[in-house]
């Protein structure tokens, strides 16, 4: 296909397949239903979608990251199922839509922008809807987040919690207490670009950014995700940097370094970052998301990660000089396992589960002791290759439940040319039931075909299948995560 067949996008792999750009705002109601949608299954499903408007002017090979933000609502109300999807209103969008062309050029790297691009917020709300007293907000972890309206989608604007707000930064992962329903969030490289800045936020349960700390990361490292426990913050470190120089000289934000150090900062969650601890992990590994983490009766922190041997993005091996094949990079479920009490630095690594991402567990068990939780794999079974798509270039087809208390595991996959988007969880009014996964299903039917479905899984019996399927009526281009607002319809 010649690059006028796709809307002058490069044939490349953050543009082909199901990455292929769709640039689609529409609502459409009652769409079709196969089976039964539970009474629980009442709400909206917001999903961040990324979907470049307007083809690069620059090569990016992790342009990917840094797709327009669209806001997706799948809302579930009396048996009858609607979709919207609309751009996030950002600085950068409303910028670029005025120009009628692309301005901001690779990811993280404003010394590669045009000129008209000076100034204007980069940051692409593309990663996380986050709902959080009575707000939603579109997080990317590189700017400030992005209020959106959750019925009309309408941008209202960058939000920085009434001007409290002091980081430049704001994660895409943040934690929600489940009985004091604070928000927990952090920025990196808060202070600027490729600073080793820090900001620990807390956000009470009624919206108000009540405590931000800034403390300096042992280098300027990605920092995806981080966790909470009862009494603890959890901030890992990972050894893919960013650096000053390289992205004056055009290069590219991350690399990675296997012969780095990793580390787990651990401190009181209610504490002066003065009491920050590091202790340090194995060298070269890399994580994008943790699953959990908690304290055991002896007081002894377990942290929960979907961890591998070097970075998962095969743009950033490159990057980097790193020769590790995808299948190579030793994936899998790490408990790390810290005494934040002791006087050591060591961390224990015990593996829980297999490779994979996208891992899931009931919000009422953030940050607490927890017996099951769910992630995307790809199925050892399968006959040919994974589908193409997604920043790795493969997505999961295989759904999975681990039991920590000893039980066997359950699965759930899917046929060849078929693949998952992160579900959400949504909680069973049923004593005893483990509630439902929401999730996106893409299916492939030609080299650039696709059909989708959002399905509704029994999380307590994932061999039995989706109980109901909504039929969507466009393409989706894959999301990155999602989130679940109960009674929000
Ligand atoms: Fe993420």
């Amino acid at each position: 296909m010649a690059d006028s067949e796709n809307g002058g996008f490069p044939q490349e792999p953050n543009y082909i397949g199901l990455n292929a750009p769709q640039r689609a705002e529409y609502a459409v109601e009652d769409l079709p239903v196969t089976g039964t949608i539970p009474a629980d299954v009442a709400g909206t499903f917001f999903r961040a979608v990324p979907d470049p408007a307007f083809p690069p002017f620059v090569q990016d090979a992790g342009a990917i990251l840094s797709a327009d933000g669209m806001v997706s609502a799948i809302r579930f109300a009396d048996g009858k199922v609607s979709t919207a999807i609309r751009y996030v209103g950002t600085a950068r969008h409303r910028a670029e839509m005025a120009a009628g062309h692309a301005l901001f050029g690779k990811y993280r790297n404003r010394y590669t922008d045009r000129p008209e691009a000076a100034g204007v917020d980069r940051t692409v709300a593309n990663t996380t809807p986050v709902w959080h007293a009575g707000k939603l907000l579109l997080t990317k972890e590189d700017g400030r987040p992005y209020r959106v309206d959750p019925v009309t989608l309408e941008t209202l604007g960058s939000y920085d919690f009434g001007g409290a707000l002091r980081s430049e930064t704001f994660t895409a992962h943040v934690r929600i207490d489940p009985v004091t329903g604070e928000m927990f969030a952090f920025g990196y490289e808060a202070s600027g670009l490729a600073t080793t800045t820090i900001a620990y936020v807390i956000i009470d349960r009624d919206g108000n950014l009540v405590r931000e700390q800034w403390f300096d990361a042992p280098y300027c490292a990605m920092m995806h995700d981080f966790t909470i426990t009862e009494n603890y913050v959890l901030f890992p470190i990972y050894p893919t940097t960013a650096d000053l120089a390289r992205l004056q000289a055009g290069g590219d934000h991350w690399v990675h370094h296997q012969d780095l150090d990793s580390w787990l900062g651990v401190m009181p969650r209610y504490g002066d970052v003065a009491d920050l601890r590091w202790f340090r992990g194995p060298k070269g590994v890399s994580c994008y998301h943790m699953m959990n983490a908690f304290e055991d009766a002896a007081g002894v922190i377990h942290f929960d990660q979907c961890l591998s041997d070097s970075n998962a993005f095969p743009f950033i091996r490159d990057a980097s000089g790193i020769v590790i094949d995808q299948q190579d990079l030793n994936g899998r479920l790490a408990r790390w396992s810290v005494d934040p009490t002791g006087m050591g630095e060591d961390i224990h690594e015990t593996v829980i589960g297999p490779p994979g991402d996208f891992p899931v567990i009931p919000a009422a068990n953030q940050g607490r002791p927890y017996d099951h939780g769910w992630m995307l794999t790809m199925n050892p079974e399968r006959r040919g290759p994974p589908v193409f798509g997604g920043p790795v270039g493969a997505m999961f087809d295989l759904l999975l439940r681990l039991d920590f208390a000893g039980g066997p595991p359950q699965a759930l996959a899917l046929p060849m040319g078929s693949c998952f988007n992160e579900p959400v969880h949504v909680p069973s009014s049923t004593p005893g039931h483990q509630g439902w996964l929401v999730t996106m299903v893409d299916h492939q039917q030609g080299p650039d075909s696709f059909a989708h479905e959002c399905w509704i899984i029994d999380g307590g019996n994932l061999p039995a299948g989706p109980v109901a399927k909504v039929t969507m009526p466009h393409r989706q281009r894959p999301q990155v995560h999602g989130w679940w607002v109960g009674g929000l319809a």
